[in-house]
């Protein structure tokens, strides 16, 4: 059984000399892979020049690079207005439309061209091939009937509850081409969830869907509009309409009646608009062109609001240089359109460039773990974007299955969370067949597109470092007291970024203050300046820095275990539990302690044929001794057959700490799998009472602070 019996205590480890320092630095340095000399050849940006393009003493000037890459209406009088900090403006004077943009400049040479392929879940059902005309086509008619049978206008906000559909980006870019602001609101989420999302954007519509195939099932979706629409009238907000598109047109496949003048669908309205044309609207570059709310723990939601000149020339130019993408590419980025990464890698950046944008409906394991390189096969992607947790899925469940296609990727991305160095060899070596150039992009969604990562073409890998940061972005790590904490001294600190850059978010939507007091505040270094450099941008992660200038992000500072003094990152500890080769996934989570303060348990699922046995338990912590140090030796090693995860994949580690620390679980209504729940809990509390582990009642500090730990939620 491995326990923590023989980890030093707090006084132990003070006269061993052992310093948070020096536990970053067990963290071992990997070695670099060299980008494909194949990929290279063709890449995008392979002349070293573009570095000094954006060198710091360019800045901003630098970012009229992307900004070109763009069509405008009216051209820029001003890069960067600073007058008003921290609230910048990019491209001040300009104006653009993004629709016209990721569609109607493409139309003359590219009209007959795939925009996105569709890829419906159940197998035998039709791809859907749609070209850049057929979507201008799509989008001008459903533009026709927001703007004439919903009375849509410039500025409103319209709430889109959407899954993996074709309809959900024609449903983006009828917004957009007439200057509404859409918020989509992921489809995995709760009517209520997506209910304070209407109330607190004030959208008057809710544009949804009666159902959608997931993990085999077509599930009922049109019932959660109906929860959303009552959450959002007990704070005041009224939906007028509900615009429903169908799953499957003609067919509804719902238990929710449509409601007598405020529910319609969406097809049968369409007749009235075939062939009309909506003249694009003109939208000034600042104007807001979506709102993405972002996971928050508790208390209002908080909708990151995103502009349309800064947003859309940032997310262009790093699709071109970060993600290689050329118009005749076929592109697959197998993530949610519900979360930024969608917005900005499936939707905007790869549209604006002309490109084929693949999109999938369902689960990646469905029916099998060969199902994404089937696709990738038959539409010959050749640029495949994911995230760890998907990647960490399809290693259990199919380590061998890539070898068994016919695809080739030239460039793969992953995003979302550390990648453990083990996770990523597997991506690099297996799926990628050692041919594909990887960049492991570091962002959030306040930042509309890559902060860190390296330049496929330019600068090699290096397992589980983001890389250095991008083109025109200049990070700083601070410890608590604002200094800088210098590259290479192997310590951690948070991770912050000095100067703004196109793609940040305006503001938190109705909440100015929040986002001054939780991004600025923390490091800002004279709040009467106007100069940029006064204002750096707090992002909340920790970081280390390599003598090399990569950076290793390790997740949120408030994932952060404290044992003893000492901070552990959550991923740090991770990584070492899935260098043991039984080991699938891993989490590590807090556990109240009187003498440490916390200490630390770890959970982990293991690769399918093998068994749970006190052997690897006894590996795990071994692995965790060896790679950061006995101060982490975990006091349980908890195996568990799968662990508690959202829809979109998150480990929801704020629930297996309720479960170590005999706390209150929360809310566990959002989880994919709720079933875990009491099975892990039956386990690991009746096996703690066996061992003697008697729970103590903890404070109310202790426990917001278990139910606040993770961010997944
Ligand atoms: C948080 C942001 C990035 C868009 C999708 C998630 C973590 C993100 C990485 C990465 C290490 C990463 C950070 C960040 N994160 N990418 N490549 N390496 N950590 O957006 O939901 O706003 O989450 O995800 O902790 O703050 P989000």
């Amino acid at each position: 059984m491995a326990t923590n019996n023989d980890a030093p205590s707090a006084a132990e480890v003070a006269q061993a000399g052992v310093s948070e320092a020096q536990i970053a630095v067990h963290w071992r340095e990997e070695e670099y892979y060299p980008p494909p000399p194949a990929f290279v050849a063709q890449a995008n940006a392979n002349d070293p020049a573009i570095l000094e393009r954006f060198s710091e003493d360019r800045f901003p000037d630098c970012f009229t690079e992307y900004a070109e890459m763009l069509t405008w209406d009216r051209k820029w009088d001003q890069v960067l207005d600073t007058s008003d900090p921290p609230f910048w403006k990019w491209w001040v004077g300009g104006r653009l439309n993004a629709c016209v943009n990721c569609v109607d400049r493409h139309l003359q040479e590219r009209g007959d061209e795939n925009a996105l392929i569709w890829v419906p879940e159940p197998e035998d059902a039709e791809t859907r091939y749609i070209t850049y005309a057929e979507l201008h086509r799509r989008i001008n008619e459903f533009a026709a009937l927001l703007r004439d049978f919903v009375g849509a206008k410039t500025g409103d906000r319209i709430t889109f509850h959407l899954p993996m559909v074709p309809d959900l980006p024609v449903s983006m870019l009828a917004c957009a081409r007439l200057g509404v602001i859409h918020s989509q609101v992921f489809g995995g989420f709760s009517g209520t969830a997506c209910g304070h999302r209407i109330a607190d954007s004030k959208s008057k519509i809710l544009v949804t869907i009666d159902s959608y195939y997931r993990n085999g099932q077509l599930l009922d979706h049109k019932k959660h509009a109906d929860e959303a629409i009552a959450a959002a009238q007990a704070e005041g907000v009224e939906v007028e309409k509900v615009l429903v598109w169908r799953r499957i047109p003609g067919e509804y496949h719902s238990d929710s009646p449509m409601v007598e003048g405020r529910d319609f669908f969406i097809d049968e309205l369409l007749d009235g608009y075939r062939g009309q044309t909506v003249e694009p609207v003109s939208m000034p570059a600042e104007a807001p062109l979506f709102l993405m709310y972002t996971s928050g723990t508790t208390g209002r939601p908080k909708g990151a609001q995103h502009s349309t000149g800064g947003y859309l020339s940032y997310v262009t130019g790093t699709s071109k240089y970060y993600q290689d993408i050329h118009p005749t590419d076929t592109y697959w980025c197998f993530a949610d359109i519900g979360w930024i990464t969608g917005h900005s890698y499936i939707v905007y950046g790869p549209l604006s460039l002309g490109t084929t944008s693949v999109m999938y409906e369902g689960v990646p394991t469905y029916p099998d773990a060969g199902r994404p390189w089937r696709i990738a096969e038959k539409l010959g992607v050749n640029i495949f974007h994911t995230a760890p947790t998907t990647i960490r899925m399809l290693r259990k469940l199919g380590p061998d299955e890539p070898a068994k296609y016919d695809y080739h990727f030239k460039h793969m991305t992953t995003v979302g969370e550390p990648i453990e160095p083990d996770v990523w060899r597997w991506y690099y070596e297996v799926v990628g067949k050692g041919q594909a150039a990887i960049v492991d992009t570091w962002w959030q969604t306040e930042n509309g597109g890559f902060l860190g990562s390296t330049l496929p073409g330019l600068q090699p890998m290096k397992p589980g470092s983001c890389g250095p940061a991008v083109l025109g972005v200049f990070p700083v790590i601070y410890d608590e007291n604002a200094q800088e904490i210098p590259k290479g001294s192997g310590k951690a600190g948070n991770m912050c970024i000095r100067n703004p850059w196109p793609g940040i978010f305006q503001t938190v939507w109705g909440q100015p203050e929040r986002f001054v007091e939780t991004y600025y505040a923390k490091y800002c270094k004279n709040t009467d300046s106007k100069d940029w450099r006064d204002w750096p941008y707090f992002s909340g992660d920790g970081a280390v820095q390599a003598a090399d200038g990569y950076f290793r992000i390790l997740g949120r500072v408030d994932d952060v275990i404290n044992v003893a003094g000492h901070r552990l990152g959550t991923k740090e500890l991770e990584s070492a539990a899935i260098t043991v080769d039984e080991v699938a996934e891993a989490a590590a989570v807090p556990v109240i302690d009187e003498l440490r303060g916390k200490i630390v348990e770890m959970y982990v699922s293991l690769k399918p044929g093998n068994e749970a046995s006190a052997a690897v338990e006894q590996k795990v912590a071994d692995a965790i001794d060896r790679e950061i140090g006995k101060i982490a030796r975990p006091k349980n090693v908890w195996i568990v057959s799968d662990m508690p995860k959202t829809r979109s994949g998150k480990i929801m580690r704020r629930v297996i700490a309720g479960i170590s620390n005999f706390s209150d679980v929360g809310d566990v209504t959002t989880l994919a799998n709720p079933e875990i729940v009491d099975e892990i809990r039956h386990y690991v509390q009746h096996e703690k009472l066996e061992r003697g582990e008697t729970p103590r009642e903890l404070s109310e500090q202790e426990k917001q602070e278990i139910a606040a730990y993770g961010h997944a939620d």
